[in-house]
């Protein structure tokens, strides 16, 4: 729980690493696993060919996370970014296979974080992370409309009551206007991180699933921060109920330890991909042109099936259920310590959005995040939102004195 600062000051950990270090700081079997494999097996390709390590995570990613969901095949990726790039580019190959090459088109989200590649920024929605390289970004894209309403859903508790049905309705236009025969896909976060926690009102994921199914386009939910026991589950689609055609995921996967990420994915997508490209039987075959170098590294891999282990040791998604609720009550606590907009938290993530001084954006709760740290505590200042998602080895104890820290440092704002 806990990070040391080179003057050997201890600082809790308060945002798991940045919201990967689900597991705690260096369990020993992750720290084994990692130092063992970089002398048994530090790299091997996975281009045509492949080690038993590869197989055996996927294996596991969708024995141990996603069973009985109709996943199928685990593509690795080297982070969230890259894992998002390929799962936009398997649903361009899909569609292509299934003879429809003219869906080409993705629908990102306003406030949407989708890491820094092109295709993370082109569907991504954050302003600051897309106006620097407007000119460069992918076409074919458009946006939902973000689901934050201050006005009906400030400092809900948990999924906001309003406007699911609502909001996402507003995809039926956007495919009105491209025409359904251009969309590829739909990605969305099921939970917007990086944003401040924005978490999706009642029936919304829902009823985006509803669209796509009936325009025959893809719903990618981006997991690479909800996934990994984060939301009370191995994934949040689990929690929502809602069950997409491509999971990303990343940073919990390896516990932060080991660069990785991967995007899982049912099984009639791979199928489809595979079966168009498969020339008879011949060896040298390639069955998706996409991969990088570091695909299924061996010591990544090694950190992530020890990181499920882990996980498994300490229950991770119990652990997460059962500690929410106390997480939640406590987020909440801190209304009206100082000028704030919101509260938000679901599962084991959780943001307070503060009231900016005027015309200073960003400067508060930059403040914030230096003065906790100086006390003892890593939080995450994003935008005028401060956001929190400690490793879910969290005891009531560390949660207090998250809490105590904050509201120490919050009341001495005004
Ligand atoms: C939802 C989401 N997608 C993708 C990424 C990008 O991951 P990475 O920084 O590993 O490339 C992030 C990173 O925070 C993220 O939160």
């Amino acid at each position: 729980m806990w990070y040391w600062t080179p003057e050997g000051r201890r600082v809790l950990d308060g945002t798991g690493g940045l919201w990967c270090v689900n597991a705690g700081h260096c369990p020993e079997k992750i720290v084994q696993a990692v130092s063992e494999q970089v002398g048994i097996l530090d790299y091997a390709p996975t281009f045509q060919m492949s080690h038993p390590l590869a197989s055996q995570f996927a294996d596991k990613i969708l024995q141990d996370m996603v069973p009985g969901l109709g996943f199928g095949h685990v593509f690795f990726a080297n982070c969230g970014s890259t894992a998002v790039d390929s799962a936009l580019k398997i649903a361009l190959a899909y569609h292509r296979a299934k003879g429809n090459a003219s869906k080409f088109k993705f629908i990102g989200r306003e406030l949407g974080y989708h890491g820094v590649g092109f295709g993370g920024i082109s569907v991504g929605g954050i302003v600051g992370n897309r106006k620097t390289f407007a000119c460069q970004l992918l076409p074919g894209v458009d946006h939902l409309p973000h689901t934050l309403d201050l006005k009906r859903s400030a400092f809900s508790k948990g999924m906001p009551e309003h406007g699911g049905e609502e909001m996402a309705s507003v995809l039926e236009s956007i495919i009105a206007l491209h025409d359904a025969s251009s969309i590829a896909a739909v990605i969305v976060e099921p939970v917007s991180g990086s944003a401040g926690v924005i978490i999706p009102p009642k029936g919304y994921l829902q009823k985006l699933k509803e669209i796509c199914v009936k325009n025959d386009i893809l719903l990618i939910f981006d997991e690479v921060i909800t996934g990994v026991g984060r939301v009370c589950d191995p994934f949040a689609s689990q929690y929502f109920g809602v069950i997409p055609d491509m999971i990303v995921t990343a940073k919990g996967m390896t516990n932060g330890t080991i660069p990785c990420g991967a995007v899982i994915s049912q099984k009639h997508i791979y199928e489809a991909v595979t079966s168009s490209t498969k020339l008879g039987s011949a060896p040298a075959n390639i069955e998706f042109l996409h991969g990088y170098t570091y695909s299924g590294n061996p010591v990544a891999m090694a950190a992530g099936l020890a990181t499920l282990e882990v996980l498994k040791d300490i229950n991770a998604w119990e652990r997460s259920r059962a500690m929410a609720p106390y997480f939640e009550e406590k987020i909440h606590s801190l209304r009206g310590v100082t000028e704030m907009l919101d509260i938000r938290s679901i599962g084991m993530m959780g943001a307070i959005q503060l009231t900016p001084y005027p015309g200073r954006p960003t400067e508060k709760a930059f403040q914030v995040f230096v003065d906790c740290f100086e006390k003892g505590l890593l939080i995450r200042a994003t935008g005028d939102t401060l956001a929190l998602s400690p490793p879910l080895i969290c005891e009531k104890e560390h949660i207090d004195m998250m809490f105590d820290i904050l509201k120490s440092v919050l009341h001495s704002l005004d």
